[in-house]
């Protein structure tokens, strides 16, 4: 049940941003059983890049099964404020009309990129080599959360940039290669890294502490540019033009995964979601649920964009508690506040440790899982870099909080499916952050 779903367009200067104006209340009653053969929504992070990428090549990208979710979209408005023409915008089939290397324009107004970290660190790193001025902001989580990570290395590579949170305004143009040891295995930092590297006067050469996902890689590599990856460390030359081909853009498993989370909090069931992306960089989480005990089954491997794509099957299993530590984070960083539900249901104890990042996502995520989840009667304990959950202990409907972050609130519908009684959850309009039509696919599998 829905309430509220009241959200209206305005403008922050020239570029028009989605902005949810009321809080949306989504009531979940207990399923008895999930069965269903589903698909997702295209993949957050691909969508992202092949719009800020796309616009740099030479011609015309036909991409399909682009993400129309609000920060998706916050983005591809603001390429086109770039001066990029895009046809199909709000639909996911789109024509990206690139510029070339050196064809962007100056935006008329403020780059507006409401919720998306992945959207505004990107286009940092984009219009940091551009011979022009641009602010950059964002909506009041994205005005908190940290950007020196990307302000260090742009500001060696040349940039000037003021302010160290959003509104950042960056005085972009003449770029210089840098060799950068990133402290933080951030996929975000080392994106916006290899954009501003692509526009940059000779190599860039960006290490990682621990491998994170690789769209960036794949898709620079797909286009053409001079990229080269050496274990955690990837080089690419500055000034070799990209050419347009055509982009299929998969289901996204950090979506594909609250569907067939649902099983395993219910008496019984089954779930499969087809033509998922199965990158390795982004699998983590298939082999949590594994170690857990979850019956998990993967089947059909395609491939598009040199990525496989599969349709995942999860059915109905005990699950057992698991240690989870700091090198297994960046492959499931998104699907933690999901984990912490399953874990709940687990037999045994859950340690999570090592995921201070999960502090400065939408939301403090660690902080907030462990306040929804013991009002509703989990023993969950929080911790500097994660959690301690002791499995086992029956939900109960409790009135609980989105905290303004998609992915709480989706881990909370799930929690709801396996809780006794109503679950009330407050701010469940951020689900469309990433996942519009969720409600709709829980809504058809369950019963
Ligand atoms: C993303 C990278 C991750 C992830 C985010 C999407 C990306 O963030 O949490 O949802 O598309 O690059 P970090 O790189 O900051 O860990």
């Amino acid at each position: 049940m829905v309430s509220n779903p009241g959200k209206r367009l305005i403008s922050a200067g020239e570029v028009h941003v989605p902005i949810f104006l009321q809080m949306e209340i989504i009531k979940i009653k207990p399923a008895g059983k999930i069965s269903g053969i589903v698909s997702v929504p295209g993949d957050k992070s691909i969508s992202h890049r092949i719009a800020i990428i796309g616009s740099l090549a030479d011609g015309v990208i036909n991409v399909s099964g682009f993400l129309c979710s609000a920060d998706c979209l916050a983005t591809l408005t603001a390429v086109q404020a770039l001066g990029v023409e895009v046809e199909g915008a709000g639909t996911p089939e789109l024509k990206i009309h690139g510029v070339g290397l050196r064809g962007l324009k100056k935006p008329a107004g403020v780059l507006n990129l409401g919720n998306s970290g992945t959207g505004l660190r990107l286009l940092t790193g984009l219009v940091s080599g551009c011979p022009f001025d641009t602010e950059l902001t964002g909506d009041e989580s994205l005005r908190k959360r940290p950007m020196m990570r990307i302000i260090k290395p742009l500001t060696r590579m040349g940039t000037v940039i003021s302010g160290i949170h959003c509104p950042l305004k960056i005085q972009g143009g003449h770029l210089r290669g840098i060799d950068y040891m990133s402290p933080v295995a951030s996929a975000q930092v080392k994106s916006c890294v290899l954009i501003a590297g692509i526009l940059a006067e000779k190599k860039t050469r960006l290490t990682e502490p621990v491998k994170s996902r690789d769209h960036t890689e794949r898709l620079l590599s797909y286009l053409g540019a001079d990229i080269k990856v050496d274990g955690l460390t990837v080089i690419v030359t500055g000034g070799v033009r990209l050419q347009a081909r055509p982009v299929t853009v998969p289901g996204d498993i950090s979506s594909a995964v609250f569907i067939l989370a649902a099983p395993f909090m219910v008496p019984e069931g089954e779930v499969t979601v087809r033509g998922v992306g199965f990158n390795p960089t982004r699998t983590g989480i298939i082999g949590i649920l594994t170690r857990m005990g979850a019956d998990i089954k993967i089947s059909r491997k395609d491939l598009s964009l040199g990525e496989p794509v599969v349709s995942i099957q999860a059915r109905k299993s005990a699950l057992k508690g698991i240690d989870i530590t700091a090198s297994e984070i960046p492959g499931l960083i998104d699907e933690l506040p999901l984990i912490a539900v399953l874990a709940t249901q687990a037999k045994g104890t859950t340690i999570v440790s090592g995921a201070e990042e999960l502090r400065v996502k939408e939301s403090d995520r660690i902080r907030n899982m462990a306040i929804n989840l013991n009002k509703m009667g989990a023993a969950i304990e929080e911790k500097r870099d994660g959690w301690i959950i002791e499995g086992g202990r029956p939900l109960k409907g409790a009135v609980v909080s989105g905290f303004g972050d998609h992915r709480i609130a989706m881990a909370m519908v799930i929690a709801g499916l396996g809780a006794s009684g109503a679950t009330v959850i407050e701010g469940t309009e951020w689900i469309n952050t990433s996942f519009p039509g969720f409600m709709d696919v829980i809504d058809k599998i369950r019963s």
